[in-house]
């Protein structure tokens, strides 16, 4: 019987593009539906921007913008990252829709009726400075589990707990850096600690499939209380205050819901949007037999998605997830990724190098296990991987053998002979374990057998030698005969290798002259004198000059130093005089400040993430720390020299400069002063 899958991946938050992190998550499921869509299975497959919260309201007001225009901005740049790496999602939503409002109150009505919800006040802490009620994330501090400094307010990045950001040590505003003061608030509770959600999570976490097993030993120090009774969960606090850009609480004047409440409705939010536009209904869809729930996550929101969501839907009446797929983090080169910024490889730069989005889709694939383990991209095993796998192995067979069939028998295949049917056989027998790994999500073992087929497809050829059988006389039928085995054996590899590089697939089933391949065509040869259209090459080499420009920019070179003895008081000489030829060679842009953090390591330095209106962002180091704090300049624009070669730093490469002005002498806080254009410019401008 064929599958009904509703499969989602995490609502990306809709303040920033996307970074690598989120292209491997979209990748591990989008392999996975395609690899059900070739069994059968009807999927539908469906993201959103997870759009509210304080930090998107903070991120739209520093471009002066409403956060309605602030999100509809990110949404337009996600499509160039999806076709790009050929993740088809069905929809791409947004938490702000109609149908996420609807579902969203239809949900916490539910919720209440079913004596679910209670009303506290609560003591909650307010930024002097700023004046607000500050959001959990922008409260850090140490947290009270593993005393990791800089957490923030809602759970530790570092150990996985999940606390009240009152349970913070040495709480500061991430916003002002002002100590919080604590005003008390009416705020709205689910009541995770009732006996009824203990029973029910301690049930659904526990149940075959819900979970993998690695995932059910953390859920265990969440959810179980101790010898003492202590521990366990404790109610969960759904509301904040007013202003705030989220969806507001039926019957609550001023009060919205947290945006981890609405955001997993979400992911019905756009389903529902999605088959209301196709006529259909979504009530009768939720209501069908067998349908099954998948998300896919990492696990860093392992709580939300295996305790708070599955008591949402089930104490509202619901029908509660059927899996949720955790996944670990993905480093490049060793180097630790942080949620704002990614990492080493911009998806964008990626794709615009000219790189193989098939390349990267096969590279974590072969990575990917089931488990939720983290796992590392490196660049040399990436190119070893995709050349001798890929283009070595599979893609090899097919340029063997396709060249003398066209040549000498019109493409047409022949019968194999007893070895090359064996050989055959012996690979459509694999078929049952191949699926079974693509269904569990064990991609690395499925393609590592489907190498090991096309090692043994490679040993028939090598023993087979149609190079030499083309030269000698009277072995037209042999050579016939064992090209064919050749493409056959392709055919079968391509189906097995087709969730996870669908491009390519498409373009063989052009060359073998097929319909697409689904996963029972398996069972079944080509017959005899089917004709195949000429071998075009169908996959490059990785190219390791455009890999070494992902990762490292050309030359570096020397930045111009202020020169230390050009002191007089007041400021500096001014500097030989220049024609406007030499002016002209220094591309000077407005670029938009989209991100800025501090470096670990550095007392100067600030990483500025800049948009320089070229579609993809910059990595720029400035020595700016001592004057600005990085929220400060978070959305504001800026003048950057832009062809200033790329310089190799400690800390990373840094892609131009940030114009600033200062004394030679005076580089403390009072004397740096980066420009910022006159209202109205836009990033890209070139400045004159
Ligand atoms: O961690 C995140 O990036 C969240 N925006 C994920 C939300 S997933 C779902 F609940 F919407
Ligand atoms: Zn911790």
């Amino acid at each position: 019987m064929s599958r009904t899958l509703f499969v989602t991946t995490a609502l990306p938050y809709a303040n920033g593009l996307f970074h690598i992190g989120h292209i491997m998550e979209y990748i591990q499921a989008d392999i996975w539906v395609r690899f059900q869509r070739m069994q059968g299975a009807e999927v539908n497959f469906v993201c959103a921007d997870d759009a509210h919260g304080a930090a998107i309201t903070i991120a739209a007001d520093k471009e002066g913008i409403t956060p309605q225009a602030f999100v509809a901005k990110i949404a337009a740049s996600r499509a160039q990252y999806l076709d790009g790496f050929h993740i088809a999602f069905d929809n791409w939503h947004s938490t702000d829709g109609p149908e996420n409002h609807q579902l969203a109150q239809e949900i916490y009505r539910d919720l209440r009726t079913a004596g679910l919800i209670e009303t506290r006040s609560v003591e909650q802490f307010y930024d002097p400075e700023k004046r607000m009620f500050l959001a959990d994330r922008f409260i850090k501090g140490e947290c009270p589990n593993c005393h990791a400094k800089d957490q923030y307010g809602d759970n530790c990045e570092v150990c996985g707990a999940v606390y009240a950001p009152t349970a913070l040590i040495e709480p500061y505003s991430a916003l002002s850096g002002a100590k919080p003061e604590l005003r008390s608030s009416d705020h709205f509770f689910f009541k995770l600690s009732d006996p009824r959600c203990e029973a029910y999570l301690q049930e659904w976490t526990t149940a075959p499939g819900h979970v993998q097993p690695e995932v059910q030993n953390k859920i265990r120090e969440w959810l179980y209380k101790d010898a003492e009774g202590k521990g366990g969960l404790g109610d969960w606090d759904i509301s904040r205050d007013a202003p705030y850009f989220g969806i507001e609480i039926p019957d609550a004047p001023g009060k919205y819901f947290y945006v981890w409440l609405d955001a997993p409705v979400g992911y019905l939010a756009s389903l529902k949007n999605l088959l209301d536009r196709r006529g259909e209904d979504y009530a009768a869809y939720m209501a069908r037999p067998g349908l099954e729930q998948v998300h896919f996550i990492g696990k860093d929101i392992i709580t939300f998605h295996t305790l708070f969501w599955p008591a949402m839907l089930h104490f509202s009446g619901r029908k509660a997830p059927d899996a949720v797929y955790v996944h670990g983090h993905l480093t490049v080169n060793g180097e630790k990724m942080s949620k704002s910024r990614g990492t080493g490889i911009d998806p964008l730069r990626y794709l615009s190098l000219g790189l193989n989005p098939e390349h990267l889709r096969y590279y974590l694939a072969a990575k990917l296990s089931g488990r939720n383990e983290d796992i590392d991209f490196n660049s040399e095993d990436f190119a070893a991987r995709v050349n001798s796998d890929l283009v070595g192995k599979y893609i090899n067979i097919a340029s063997r053998a396709a060249g003398f069939l066209s040549k000498r028998f019109g493409g047409q295949l022949a019968a194999p002979d007893a070895e090359g049917a064996a050989l055959l056989q012996s690979l459509q027998a694999a078929a049952p374990a191949i699926a079974a790994l693509y269904d569990g999500r064990d991609t690395s073992r499925a393609l590592r057998d489907v190498m090991a087929l096309a090692d043994k497809v490679n040993e028939y050829v090598d023993q087979n030698k149609p190079w030499d059988l083309a030269k000698q006389q009277g072995m037209d039928e042999r050579l016939q005969a064992v090209c064919s085995t050749c493409i056959q054996a392709f055919r079968l590899l391509t189906i097995y290798l087709k969730p996870v590089l669908p491009a390519l697939a498409a373009r063989v089933e052009a060359f073998l002259s097929i319909a697409p391949l689904q996963s029972a065509d398996a069972a079944a040869l080509l017959p005899a004198g089917h004709a195949i259209a000429p071998y075009q090459h169908l996959m490059q080499r990785v190219d390791p000059k455009l890999l070494e420009q992902l990762f490292d920019a050309p030359a570096p070179a020397a930045l111009a130093a202020p020169a230390a003895d050009a002191h007089v008081p007041g400021g500096e000489p001014i500097a030989a005089t220049i024609g406007i030829d030499d002016f002209a060679k220094i591309d000077l842009r407005i670029a938009r400040i989209v991100n800025c953090e501090e470096v670990e390591g550095s007392t100067k330095l600030l990483r500025l993430t800049l948009d320089v209106g070229e579609g993809r962002h910059r990595n720029v180091f400035s020595g700016i720390k001592s004057a600005y704090k990085p929220e400060d300049l978070v959305g504001k624009l800026t003048v950057v020299v832009a062809n200033l070669a790329p310089r190799k730093m400690k800390f990373g490469v840094s892609e131009g400069m940030v114009l600033a002005a200062s004394h030679a002498d005076d580089k403390t806080d009072a004397g740096i002063y980066v420009l910022e254009p006159w209202e109205g410019a836009q990033p890209g401008m070139r400045v004159r």
